[in-house]
């Protein structure tokens, strides 16, 4: 049994290290994970309490920087935060792969995000979507009418749609606003613009407003990248002959990723290794970014299916393309408040968030160029296995100079490579 009783009353009213103590009294804690949780890094646990509820420690994961990126003629340092091995290294290498033709170019739309009314009860659908477009600038003007910095630059409700479900429990009316977040990813903005406009959208459509929170598919807000591979620089050994044969086995990956979903779930998941690296590394909602990345090639296909696209060029050319909505901020947030999130937006030096979205989608595509590249030519598990291997003679209790000897030698064995055969090595060599 996990542990005796879930219930613990008022935990939200004790401190970090109080609860710790109950939560480690509850679940038969050791002293070395009590100390585990205890021990914190950049952020602080006074700064931790005040993101989420019940806090009872901290939990680092390794950033690394991606490099060799050029995009829009600018070079990048990307931070990456992630366990997964091989994700950095597979991005860095793909990135440099671009650079005869310049790298990455993106092509990013306005920061637009959408906040989404549900309007049901409506006897008269007709006229109650004529009333909303009568009244879309009284409307626009009402939800813009707050102070509000986002609006002050610029930014706040631009437009406002609408579309009819039909559905099991009735017709329902939806409403879109349309809200320019600037800087911002904009959850607060657009979830507090249409609680306020709610009534006033009841009081002009006789309908009674039920949701009233922003979409995720941040369809008005996408980020788009192209970058041509030469044969010679997709080429393992340089030769245009090499690099031909390695961009025909990708062709071929892609096309089964494009047709079958059990694939492009994969493929897909390839890509949000590194979108959602760089999302965590900079402080954002990668939750939002995910949901909404998965969804896209649906709406804009009509089914689920790759969301990058690969082609060859009359040149022999690799061309990678990717659109994708990129829902994030540089204002704001997790970005604001935590120092590494902070730390790594300086890296990346970035001054507007389409600038951030750009980079993302870039990051995107090289991680999945690298992954069809292994997957087609050696396998995907050569190179895992580097750091893999010391992970794996870590996890069989190996400490100091045996990791890297257990690991060399894993590296070299041509048989099945199981924990329990490290475990039996590592014994040979302490009793030896
Ligand atoms: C592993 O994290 C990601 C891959 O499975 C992606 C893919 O198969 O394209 C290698």
């Amino acid at each position: 049994m996990p542990v005796e009783d879930s219930r613990i009353k008022g935990l939200y009213t004790k401190s970090v290290d109080e609860r710790r103590r109950i939560v480690a009294e509850a679940c038969s804690l050791t002293p070395e994970q009590v100390q585990a949780l205890a021990a914190h890094g950049e952020l602080g646990e006074e700064a931790a309490d005040r993101m989420i509820e019940n806090v009872i420690g901290t939990m680092s994961l390794p950033v690394g920087v991606a490099t060799n990126f050029v995009i829009d003629e600018k070079a990048y340092l990307i931070p990456f935060c992630v366990e997964e091995s091989s994700i950095v290294a597979a991005a860095s290498n793909m990135a440099k792969r671009c650079l005869t033709h310049g790298g990455f170019t993106t092509n990013n739309d306005q920061p637009v995000m959408i906040g989404q009314l549900q309007l049901l009860e409506i006897t008269d659908m007709e006229a109650a979507e004529e009333a909303i477009q009568q009244e879309k600038a009284a409307l626009v003007a009402f939800c813009n009418d707050v102070p509000s910095r986002m609006i002050a630059l610029g930014g706040g409700c631009k437009d406002i749609t609408t579309h009819r479900l039909s559905t099991p429990l009735g017709d329902m009316l939806v409403a879109h606003f349309l809200v320019d977040c600037r800087d911002a990813m904009g959850a607060n903005a657009v979830n507090t613009m249409v609680e306020r406009v709610a009534p006033r959208v009841e009081a002009l459509t006789g309908g009674r407003a039920h949701l009233r929170i922003l979409s995720n598919l941040a369809a008005h807000r996408l980020a788009r990248v192209k970058a041509v591979f030469t044969p010679e620089e997709m080429a393992s050994n340089g030769t245009r002959e090499d690099g031909l044969n390695v961009i025909a086995g990708i062709l071929e990956a892609q096309a089964f990723a494009v047709e079958d979903p059990f694939r492009a779930t994969t493929h897909n998941k390839g890509i949000m290794n590194a979108i959602s690296s760089v999302a965590l590394a900079c402080g954002q909602d990668w939750r939002a970014i995910e949901a909404g990345c998965h969804a896209w090639p649906s709406v804009k296909h009509g089914r689920y299916t790759s969301m990058s696209e690969w082609s060859q060029d009359e040149s022999g050319n690799l061309v990678g393309e990717m659109e994708l909505p990129m829902a994030v901020g540089i204002v704001g947030g997790a970005s604001k408040v935590h120092p590494a999130a902070q730390a790594n937006l300086a890296i990346l030096g970035v001054e507007k968030a389409q600038e951030l979205a750009g980079i993302m989608v870039c990051a995107g595509l090289a991680q999945n160029l690298g992954a069809l590249r292994a997957l087609s030519t050696k396998g995907i598990q050569a190179g895992h296995m580097k750091l893999h291997a010391k992970n794996m003679a870590v996890s069989a209790g190996a400490v100091g100079e045996e990791i890297e000897t257990l690991a060399a030698r894993l590296q070299a064995y041509d048989g099945h490579r199981s924990q329990s055969l490290v475990e039996s090595w590592l014994n040979e060599m302490r009793n030896s």
